[in-house]
């Protein structure tokens, strides 16, 4: 059973410890008392380096966290996950994803679902490399919004280098008629696979795609739909009401934010083979081996999670920004977004009780060096503290002569100058420093090294959601807009603003008008 962080003794020592000490806690100072620093707050997890010295944590809040991390019984929470518990208690389900990426099960107690998941990945990567080698087909469109997009259109576009020349892939995900138009235009029917992707089948957005998708094809010319759609869903009853007969499907225990593991992965098999997808799956793999296995003190999911709780909850950052040093990594921050915000934006703890403290940062983010040239100047001198997170790849996929040390060395600088800032009397070229950063290095943007990276945040959002003693794993939040978008719709053909507030009706005849 978890204990909310905020019920533990070692909260209340945190919080002594950061008004007496940590609230003035000086990095550079830090770093010259202790030479030891980089040493203690960086580790090697699989398939990456990070470095966590640059962030505004001592020796003696990271023991307290650790402390509090016990206390609140973390171990027995990610133990409850692996042993396949129902720990989604708002919709009675387990959290499995670890499993689509597991070669053997867990203790025996879960060979059934392992049994299953083998068998729909083995006839998904057989599908997947049948079509990567007919070169009839030259177009994918993944139509699917959220979880069944942000992942396969992240991971299809980070792995570029290992894409099959010939095939191009197109991701629609917004219900605005011009995202699907735009890509249409350039199709043909012939030529193109159409990918519906949806764990439930009935999204208003994929399902406004879907059925235009399906008129255009037939509109076209298109014939045969068995050939050119498939669907990947948990609902592949609705997929065959819909009419398609090749689906590949997946389980309730596959929460939407997480199920780039599963079916609705196809893209990426597509775009990389199935080798390399399995690649992708065996880096997730031996992360959620690390987090499951290494003590609280070396486990990086865990730290990261434990810095989240010290910043958010006693530093009282409310934002972080990722910036990946990597253009292939350009979707990653939107990625990031719903995996984290979605899991922990929540405002009440597993009981129902409104919590007295804050849960999920903002997160936001550009690739570097974009992000120097934009938002930059707020981090190094605005009057708001932003921890960055700075992803950088040791070796470049392309040959062009100095652009990768250029991109590396924006990269360091960056990180410290936010550190060591400048003293300038001047005020408007002063940088007062001590402003907070984690550095990652990947030696390659392999397949292996981003699904490692990936199920790193998986698990650090699960650390922090568990000792905030939130469910991170529902999204009821959503459910309230759908609602009122449904009783919305007719009202802009008929006019009627009966029941409506001021504001809605107003802006309702006006998007009439004309
Ligand atoms: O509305 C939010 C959400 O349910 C996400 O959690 C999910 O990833 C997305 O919609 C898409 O859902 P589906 O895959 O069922 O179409």
């Amino acid at each position: 059973m978890t204990v909310r962080c905020d019920r533990t003794p070692a909260w209340q020592e945190l919080r002594k410890h950061f008004e007496a000490t940590a609230r003035q806690f000086d990095l550079r100072q830090a770093f010259a008392a202790d030479p030891g620093r980089f040493a203690h707050f960086s580790q090697s997890a699989p398939a990456l380096f990070a470095d966590l010295s640059k962030n505004l944590i001592d020796a003696k809040a990271e023991e307290l966290l650790f402390a509090l991390a016990r206390q609140c019984g973390l171990q027995a929470r990610i133990d409850a996950m692996f042993a396949g518990e129902r720990i989604n208690a708002t919709e009675d389900r387990a959290v499995m994803h670890f499993l689509l990426r597991a070669g053997a099960a867990p203790a025996g107690s879960l060979a059934g679902e392992l049994g299953q998941v083998h068998t729909t990945l083995d006839a998904m990567l057989a599908y997947a490399d049948a079509m990567r080698a007919d070169h009839t087909i030259t177009d994918v469109v993944n139509i699917g919004i959220g979880g069944s997009d942000l992942g396969p259109q992240m991971a299809v576009l980070a792995l570029d280098e290992f894409v099959a020349p010939g095939k191009r892939f197109h991701f629609v995900s917004n219900v605005d008629g011009h995202e699907l138009a735009g890509v249409l235009k350039g199709l043909a029917p012939e030529h193109t696979l159409f990918l519906i992707a949806s764990k439930t089948f009935t999204t208003a957005e994929t399902m406004a795609n879907a059925h235009s998708a399906k008129r255009w094809f037939e509109q076209s010319g298109g014939t045969d739909i068995a050939r050119h759609f498939a669907a990947l869903t948990t609902n592949v009853e609705a997929a065959r009401e819909f009419g398609i007969s090749t689906t590949f499907g997946f389980w309730d225990w596959v929460g939407g934010r997480y199920s780039l593991w599963s079916a609705i992965g196809l893209p990426i098999a597509l775009a990389i083979g199935s080798e390399g997808f399995r690649a992708l799956l065996a880096g997730a793999h031996a992360m959620d081996e690390h987090f499951r296995n290494t003590p609280l003190e070396r486990n990086l999911p865990v730290r990261l999670g434990l810095l989240d709780v010290w910043y958010r909850n006693f530093h009282g950052f409310t934002s972080r920004s990722i910036a990946p040093y990597h253009s292939a990594l350009k979707r990653l921050p939107a990625y990031l977004q719903q995996l984290e915000m979605e899991s922990n934006g929540k405002r009440v703890d597993l009981a129902g009780d409104v919590l007295p403290f804050g849960t999920s940062p903002v997160l936001w983010g550009e690739p570097g060096t974009n992000g120097q040239h934009a938002y930059f100047q707020m981090l190094h001198q605005g009057t708001d503290v932003v921890p960055l997170e700075f992803i950088a790849v040791r070796d470049a996929s392309h040959d062009l002569a100095g652009h990768h040390a250029k991109l590396l060395a924006n990269a360091l600088a960056q990180a410290q100058a936010l550190m060591v800032g400048k003293e300038d009397a001047g005020g408007h070229r002063h940088f007062p420093g001590n402003r907070p950063s984690t550095f990652f290095v990947l030696e390659k943007l392999t397949p292996q090294a981003l699904g490692a990276l990936i199920a790193l945040y998986e698990h650090r959002v699960f650390t922090s959601g568990a000792l905030w003693g939130i469910n991170s794993f529902d999204q009821w939040g959503v459910e309230l807009g759908k609602v009122l978008a449904r009783d919305i719709e007719p009202r802009l053909s008929s006019g009627d603003v009966a029941g409506l507030d001021a504001s809605t009706a107003g802006l309702l005849a006006r998007l009439r008008q004309g």
